[in-house]
């Protein structure tokens, strides 16, 4: 079974999902540990309840970035990872960190990528009247919110729409598409290879788009 490591940086709740996910029997992992570079992210607490080992590795102690990223890197490395998610883990990563998990380092952003990487997806969405919004899981990359993507889920947005239902529509689908696309990642139908995401054969022609849902 694949060993993963889950970086949070705040409420945890796509977290959360993979916990019960692997908790319901449909992600065949080990969940190694939760690490945070916040120590009052609410995501440690929960992580500790379900029994998983929770860290931190407060950012503000280290002078730059590079040596805060060696810090993390070392963290994580103990629980020598097949797997590093980043689930709302709100920090730009180095390149030779990104690099030292090359193929392995996956990240989740609430919004279709290539359209609005970075923060306020959900009000700038709607600022710029997209009548589809959503949610990816890529590969990472150096750059910001980037990267080769793995699979997305399409919401409607719906005139009656503000800030906080758009992103509760997308926070629903997140939490579909997340467990889904480390479940194959598990099953080895998930690679990066030659910078371009390969699934399984069984997978290539459907899966990898959620349709639009109301509610
Ligand atoms: C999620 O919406 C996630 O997509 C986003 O942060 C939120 C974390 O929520 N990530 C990014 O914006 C990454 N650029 P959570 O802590 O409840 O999972």
């Amino acid at each position: 079974m694949k060993n993963i490591v889950i970086l949070i940086s705040g409420r945890g709740s796509n977290m959360e999902a993979l916990i019960a996910a692997r908790d319901a029997g449909n992600l065949p992992v080990n969940i190694a540990a939760v690490i945070s570079n916040r120590p009052d992210a609410a995501g440690l607490e929960t992580a500790m309840k379900s029994g998983i080992v929770a860290h931190f590795v407060d950012h503000k102690g280290f002078a730059g970035r590079e040596a805060f990223d060696a810090a993390l890197a070392e963290c994580i490395d103990q629980f020598s990872p097949d797997l590093v998610v980043l689930a709302g883990f709100m920090r730009i990563l180095s390149e030779g960190f990104v690099r030292h998990y090359e193929g392995r380092l996956l990240n989740i952003h609430p919004s279709l990528l290539p359209s609005f990487p970075g923060l306020h997806t959900h009000q700038r969405a709607l600022d710029e009247g997209v009548r589809i919004h959503g949610c990816t899981v890529h590969f990472v990359t150096p750059a910001l919110d980037h990267g080769p993507v793995i699979i997305q889920a399409a919401v409607p947005v719906l005139d009656s729409d503000d800030e906080t239902s758009l992103a509760a529509r997308v926070l629903r689908q997140e939490h579909r598409i997340y467990p889904q696309a480390v479940r194959w990642f598990a099953e080895d139908k998930l690679r990066l290879e030659d910078g371009r995401v390969r699934l399984a054969a069984e997978l290539a022609d459907s899966a990898a788009l959620i349709s639009p849902e109301v509610r």
